[in-house]
């Protein structure tokens, strides 16, 4: 993979996250977890290239993403959206899903991406918070996504590499 700057990046984020979909990944070799996620952001904060993601509290790779400084967000090609599917319907409490889903794993100081992928971003945690039901100004929008209020964490990660597959 070759690592280019957030600014030479160009993507539409709604596409990208929303229907594309991409892998959240936290942890090292032997010790680590991912998730298919299809709800995030990213753009500017605090002057920094941030993403977003968003994580609800039963997920196994919360608490890998809790317990480390960084996580990876990673985009595949089209072809491997039946593993996305795979790593968003199964649990790495189960066993090794990565295995199954046939993605290749590469483990490099601290945060853990994808071989297969096209395009990832690795990010720092800045800031983590839950979000809260007396915050919502929207009813239906939370009556509609949180029917058993297990609400989301977000994390706000600053994007220290932009990695894109050559
Ligand atoms: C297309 C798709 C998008 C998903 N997006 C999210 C998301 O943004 N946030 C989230 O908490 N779970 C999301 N999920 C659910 C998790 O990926 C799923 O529960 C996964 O099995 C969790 O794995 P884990 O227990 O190994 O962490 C999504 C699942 C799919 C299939």
């Amino acid at each position: 993979m070759t690592e280019i700057s957030f600014s030479e990046l160009s993507m539409n984020p709604y596409e990208k996250i929303g229907k594309e979909w991409m892998l959240c990944t936290a942890g090292t070799e032997g010790n680590y977890n991912t998730m298919t996620c299809s709800w995030g952001h990213l753009g500017s904060l605090w002057n920094l290239p941030t993403a977003i993601c968003y994580v609800r509290p039963q997920r196994h790779t919360k608490a890998f993403i809790d317990r480390e400084e960084t996580y990876t967000l990673c985009f595949f090609p089209e072809e491997h959206k039946k593993a996305l599917g795979y790593l968003g319907s199964h649990s790495g409490r189960d066993g090794d899903k990565v295995a199954a889903a046939g993605l290749t794993p590469v483990h490099e100081d601290g945060y853990t991406y994808f071989a297969e992928a096209s395009l990832v971003l690795v990010c720092r945690t800045l800031y983590q918070a839950p979000l809260k039901e007396e915050f919502f100004r929207d009813q239906a929008v939370m009556d509609k996504n949180y029917p058993g209020r297990d609400f989301h964490d977000l994390y706000i990660g600053q994007i220290e590499k932009v990695l894109v597959s050559e």
